[in-house]
C-alpha cells in the first residue's frame, strides 16, 4: 500500500473558553488541583449554535485552502468522532454537505475515541489506494461537553470541545509506519440513549491513566521497531492530549526526549478524538513544523484504543 504524507492542517475551537476557575465556581475543585495532577488550565466549550459540524467544516475548510487543493482533488473524507451531531449521518457526510464535496467519494465516520484520528488516517489510506484522486481530508471533531457530568469533578474538568483537521497525500516513496489495537473495555464510556442511563461520560481514572501509559510505549515501540528508528530520526512525537502527567510518565520510563513531546492541552484540555489534528494544528501555527519533518502521532482512548502513526510532513507541506 502507498504512504501518507502530511500537506496541511486547520483547526477550529468554540469562541468562549472556559478556565479551572470558572469550573471551581460550580463544582467543589480549584485550579492548582487541575493543572497539577493533568496540566490543564483551559478548554473550550460550544455555547449556542457552536456544533461539531461547524467546528469540523471549519477546519477543514482551513485545511484544504492552506493546502491549495480543490474538492474535485478530495478523493475521501474521514472524520473521527465520537460526539457527532446526529446519531446519523455521519458527521462526515454533514462535513461533506458543508463544504459542497462531489458525491463520487467514499465519506464516513470512525469512533475510536481519543485514537480516532489514527484510525481515521488508516481508512482514509485505504480509500485512497483504490482512487484516482490523491488527497485525503481527515478531520477530528467532538463536542463532549454535552456528555459531561458536572457533578463528577473527576471527569467534567478533563474535556473540552474542538476539531483539527489534515489534508494528506496518497505518495509511493514517503516513510510511513502504523500500529493499531483495540482492548475491548468500558473503562471510559459515555451509554447509549437505550441503556435507560444518564449519556454522562464516567471512567476509571486510574485504570485509564495505566492503560494510556503502556498503550504509549507500544505504540512508539512499535513505530520505532517497523522503521528501524530512534528518537533521534523523529522531529516530534504528538500524543492525545489528555493528560501531561501521562506524557511524563512515558518520557521518563522510555529515557525519551521530553523536549519532542508537543503538548497543549493548558489550553484545550481532553478533545478526544481532535486532540491530535488539533495539536497539529497548533504546531503548524506556532512555526514549529516544516517539510521533511518526521511525525510519531500516538492516540489512546475509550474502546480501549490505540495506536500510532510515523509519517513525514511533505516536501511542500504549508508550513504557517
Ligand atoms: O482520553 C483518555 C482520558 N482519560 C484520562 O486521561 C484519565 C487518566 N486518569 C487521570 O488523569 C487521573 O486518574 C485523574 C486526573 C482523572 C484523577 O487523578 P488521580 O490522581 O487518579 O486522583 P483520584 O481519582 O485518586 O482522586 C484523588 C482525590 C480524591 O479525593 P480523596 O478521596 O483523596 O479525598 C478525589 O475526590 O482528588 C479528588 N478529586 C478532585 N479534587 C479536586 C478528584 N477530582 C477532583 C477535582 N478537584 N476535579
Amino acid at each position: 500500500m502507498e504512504s501518507l504524507e502530511l500537506i496541511a492542517t486547520g483547526g477550529a475551537v468554540p469562541k468562549h473558553p472556559v478556565h479551572n476557575n470558572d469550573l471551581a465556581k460550580i463544582m467543589d475543585t480549584s485550579d492548582e488541583w487541575i493543572f497539577s495532577r493533568t496540566g490543564i488550565h483551559s478548554r473550550y466549550f460550544c455555547e449556542g449554535d457552536e456544533t461539531v459540524t461547524a467546528l469540523a467544516a471549519e477546519a477543514a475548510r482551513q485545511a484544504m485552502e492552506r493546502a491549495g487543493i480543490t474538492s474535485d482533488e478530495v478523493g475521501c473524507l474521514v472524520a473521527a468522532t465520537c460526539s457527532g451531531d446526529y446519531a446519523t449521518p455521519a458527521e462526515s457526510c454533514l462535513v461533506q454537505r458543508a463544504l459542497g464535496l462531489p458525491d463520487d467519494i467514499p465519506v464516513t465516520d470512525v469512533n475510536a475515541a481519543c485514537s480516532g484520528f489514527i484510525y481515521a488516517a488508516e481508512v482514509a489510506r485505504g480509500f485512497l489506494q483504490e482512487s484516482e484522486k490523491p488527497y485525503a481530508l481527515v478531520v477530528g471533531a467532538e463536542q463532549i461537553s454535552r456528555f459531561l457530568d458536572m457533578t463528577d469533578r473527576s471527569t467534567a474538568v478533563l474535556f473540552g470541545d474542538g476539531a483539527g483537521a489534515a489534508v494528506f497525500r496518497r505518495t509511493p516513496a514517503s516513510l510511513y509506519h502504523h500500529v493499531l489495537g483495540a482492548a475491548g473495555g468500558l473503562e471510559i464510556n459515555v451509554p447509549g440513549a437505550a441503556s435507560g442511563k444518564p449519556e454522562k461520560v464516567s471512567m476509571d481514572g486510574k485504570a485509564v491513566f495505566r492503560f494510556a501509559t503502556r498503550a504509549m510505549r507500544r505504540s512508539i515501540e512499535s513505530l520505532m521497531e517497523q522503521s528501524g528508528k530512534t528518537f533521534d530520526d523523529v522531529d516530534w512525537v504528538i500524543c492525545h492530549q489528555a493528560n501531561s502527567r501521562i506524557i511524563d510518565h512515558v518520557v521518563r520510563r522510555m529515557n525519551a526526549p521530553a523536549e519532542k513531546f508537543f503538548e497543549d492541552m493548558d489550553r484545550f484540555g481532553n478533545t478526544s478524538g481532535a486532540s491530535v489534528p488539533l495539536a497539529l494544528n497548533d504546531m503548524n501555527e506556532q512555526h514549529l513544523l516544516s517539510p521533511g519533518q518526521t511525525l510519531l502521532l500516538i492516540g489512546f482512548g475509550s474502546g480501549l484504543t490505540w495506536g500510532g502513526l510515523m509519517l513525514k510532513c511533505a516536501p511542500d507541506f504549508r508550513a504557517e
